[in-house]
C-alpha cells in the first residue's frame, strides 16, 4: 500500500473516507461533496443515527453527482479527547474497513478537526501498522484473499507538515515490522546464529555498531547461566550488542535495553505440555522489541545514545541439556540452583544484565521478556507487567504506555518475595518453592543482578507479545509490543 498526501481530493480514488469527530461539523470539501450528492451524506447521518463515535463507520454506496463508488463516514470520537493514539486506531480500522468493501484507491479527508497535522499523519500511521502481512512462506495464495487497497491518499490542508510527520512515523513502523517479522519466523529458520546475522544485516546499514558474541567468548566472560540454558541445543548460543550513538554532543551514559531471546522454549528437561507449545516460538519477543526499537531510533536519527543487548538461546531437552538441580555460576559471580529448566528466561537475562552494566555503565536499564505465564493470568492481553526499583522511571514508562496504547501495570516488589528465592546450596534458586506471585518472584530474581541501584525496569510481555485477535492497528499475530512504547519513552524524556 502506498500512502500519499494532498490538499485536494485525488481524481483516481474509488472510495472517499470522511473522518468526523462527534461535532459532526463538515469542512469545506465535505460540504461540497454533500451538495453535489444532493445532501446524501447528511441524510445518511440522520437515517443511520451516525454520531461520530470512535470507530463508527457508515457507507454511502454509489452516491449521485460524484465519481466515487462509495463514501465512508468514519467517527473519530469526542472532539475534546481526540489524540494521536485515537487517530492511529482509527487509521487501523479504516484499513480493515476499506479492504472489507474492496476499495483499491482511497482518499481520506481530514478537515475541521483540531491538530489536523497530527491526526492525518497518525491515521496514515494506523493504516500502515494494520497493513502488516507475513506472506513469505505462502506459495499459492489466491488473489481474493489478498488485501485490495493499493493507495491511500490523505487529504489535508497542511499537506507538507503532515507528510513530514508521517515520514518519521513510517520509520518507527519499519522498526515495528522488523520486530513482527522476526517473531513470526519459524524456529527452524530463526535460531540464535541466523537471528544474530539478521540483526547485523538490518542494523549495520543504519550506523549501528553490532557485535556478536559466540559461545567461546561467552564462556570467557563467565556467562554460565545463559550457556546452561543453551547447552541442550545443537544451535550455538549468541549474545548481540547493538550500539547507537545519536547524541554527538553528549558524553552521557547510554540508555540500555535488554531482551530475552529464547528462539524456542520447549521447557528443556522440565518439558512443557504439547498443547500450545508452538507459541514458544515467540519467546524471543523481548529481544525482537529491542531490535525493532534500535531500528526505529537509528532510522529516524534519534538524538540519544542507546545500547541494546539480546541473549539468544534455544531451550531444548537432550543428552547434554541441563538438569533440574544443576548449579550454574553467573557472570556476576553469583550461583544459581536451576530447579526448573523452564524458568530459563531469567537465567539468560541475568548474564546479559551483568554484561551491560560492566561494559556500558548505563544511565538506566529497561528489559523486556516473555518471562512468565503468570503475567497472562493477571493481565491478559491488555497490559504488560511493570516491575522496577525506581518510581520516576516507572512513571515515565507508564506515561509512554498510555500515549502509545502499549500499556503497563506496575506490580509490587519486596524483600519477602526476594527471600522466596533463597536456595539451600547456592546463592539463589531459579524458581520459588511457594506457590503464587510467579511474575513477581521472576522479577525479584532479575533484581539480584542489578548493581548500585541503577534505575531498572522489567517489562513482562508474555501476555502481550502475540495477539490472538486482530486489533485496530495490529493484525493478529506478533504485536511488536514495546517498540512504539520505548520509542516514545526515549523521544519524550531523553532527546533534546
Ligand atoms: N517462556 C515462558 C513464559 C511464557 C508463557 C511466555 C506463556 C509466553 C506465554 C517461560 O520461560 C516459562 O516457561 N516460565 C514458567 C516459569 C515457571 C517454571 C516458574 C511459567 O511461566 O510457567
Ligand atoms: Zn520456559
Ligand atoms: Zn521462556
Amino acid at each position: 500500500m502506498k500512502i500519499t498526501f494532498s490538499e485536494k481530493q485525488n481524481s483516481t480514488s474509488d472510495t472517499l473516507v470522511i473522518a468526523l469527530s462527534d461535532s459532526l461539523k463538515f469542512g469545506k470539501q465535505a460540504k461540497e461533496i454533500n451538495e453535489k450528492t444532493g445532501d446524501a451524506l447528511q441524510k445518511a447521518i440522520k437515517t443511520r443515527g451516525f454520531k461520530g463515535d470512535k470507530n463508527e463507520i457508515i457507507a454511502v454506496l454509489s452516491p449521485n453527482g460524484v465519481k466515487y463508488q462509495q463514501i465512508i463516514l468514519l467517527g473519530l470520537g469526542k472532539e475534546k479527547t481526540l489524540s494521536e493514539l485515537l487517530a492511529m486506531s482509527a487509521g487501523g480500522s479504516i484499513y480493515a474497513g476499506l479492504n472489507s468493501v474492496k476499495a483499491v484507491n482511497a482518499s481520506i479527508l481530514v478537515e475541521n478537526v483540531k491538530d489536523e497535522i497530527e491526526i492525518a499523519a497518525n491515521i496514515a500511521y494506523g493504516l500502515v501498522l494494520r497493513s502488516y502481512r507475513f506472506g513469505k512462506y505462502k506459495t499459492k495464495e489466491k488473489k481474493e484473499s489478498l488485501p485490495t487497497l493499493k493507495t491511500a491518499n490523505l487529504v489535508v490542508a497542511a499537506k507538507s507538515k503532515a507528510e513530514a510527520l508521517f515520514n518519521k512515523l513510517q520509520l518507527i513502523a519499519d522498526g515495528v515490522f522488523l520486530t513482527r517479522d522476526v517473531v513470526t519466523e519459524p524456529p527452524n529458520l530463526l535460531y540464535p546464529e541466523s537471528y544474530a546475522k539478521r540483526i547485523k544485516e538490518e542494523l549495520s546499514p543504519l550506523g549501528v555498531k553490532v557485535t556478536i558474541l559466540g559461545e567461546k567468548q561467552l564462556e570467557k566472560l563467565g556467562m554460565g547461566a545463559l550457556l546452561g540454558v543453551g547447552q541442550g541445543s545443537i544451535r550455538e548460543s549468541q549474545v548481540v550488542v547493538m550500539e547507537y550513538d545519536g547524541d554527538n554532543d553528549s558524553e552521557g551514559k547510554p540508555l540500555a535495553f535488554v531482551g530475552k531471546g529464547v528462539t524456542f522454549d520447549t521447557g528443556g528437561i522440565s518439558i512443557k505440555p504439547a498443547t500450545g507449545m508452538e507459541d514458544m516460538k515467540y519467546d524471543m519477543g523481548g529481544s525482537a522489541a529491542v531490535v525493532g526499537l534500535v531500528k526505529a531510533l537509528a532510522g529516524r536519527k534519534a538524538k540519544a545514545n542507546v545500547v541494546g543487548i539480546v541473549g539468544l538461546v534455544e531451550n531444548m531437552p537432550g543428552h547434554n541439556a541441563q538438569r533440574p538441580s544443576d548449579v550454574v555460576t553467573t557472570m556476576s559471580g553469583q550461583t544459581v540452583e536451576v530447579l526448573n529448566t523452564d524458568a530459563e528466561g531469567r537465567l539468560v537475562l541475568a548474564d546479559i544484565l551483568t554484561y551491560i552494566q560492566k561494559k556500558h555503565e548505563p544511565e538506566l536499564i529497561v528489559d523486556l521478556a516473555t518471562l512468565t505465564g503468570a503475567i497472562t493470568i493477571a493481565l491478559g492481553e491488555e497490559y504488560a507487567g511493570l516491575f522496577s526499583n525506581n518510581d520516576k522511571l516507572s512513571e515515565k514508562l507508564a506515561k509512554a504506555g498510555e500515549k502509545t496504547g502499549e500499556k503497563l501495570w506496575r506490580f509490587p516488589m519486596a524483600e519477602e518475595y526476594d527471600k522466596m528465592l533463597d536456595s539451600p546450596i547456592a546463592d539463589m534458586q531459579n524458581i520459588s518453592n511457594g506457590r503464587g506471585a510467579g511474575s513477581i518472584t521472576a522479577a525479584q530474581f532479575l533484581k539480584r543482578f542489578i548493581e548500585n541501584d541503577t534505575p531498572w525496569a522489567h517489562l513482562d510481555i508474555a501476555g502481550v507479545a502475540w495477539a490472538k485477535k486482530d486489533k485496530d492497528a495490529c493484525p493478529k499475530g506478533a504485536t511488536a509490543f514495546g517498540v512504539r512504547l520505548l520509542e516514545k519513552f526515549v523521544a519524550d524524556n531523553y532527546e533534546k
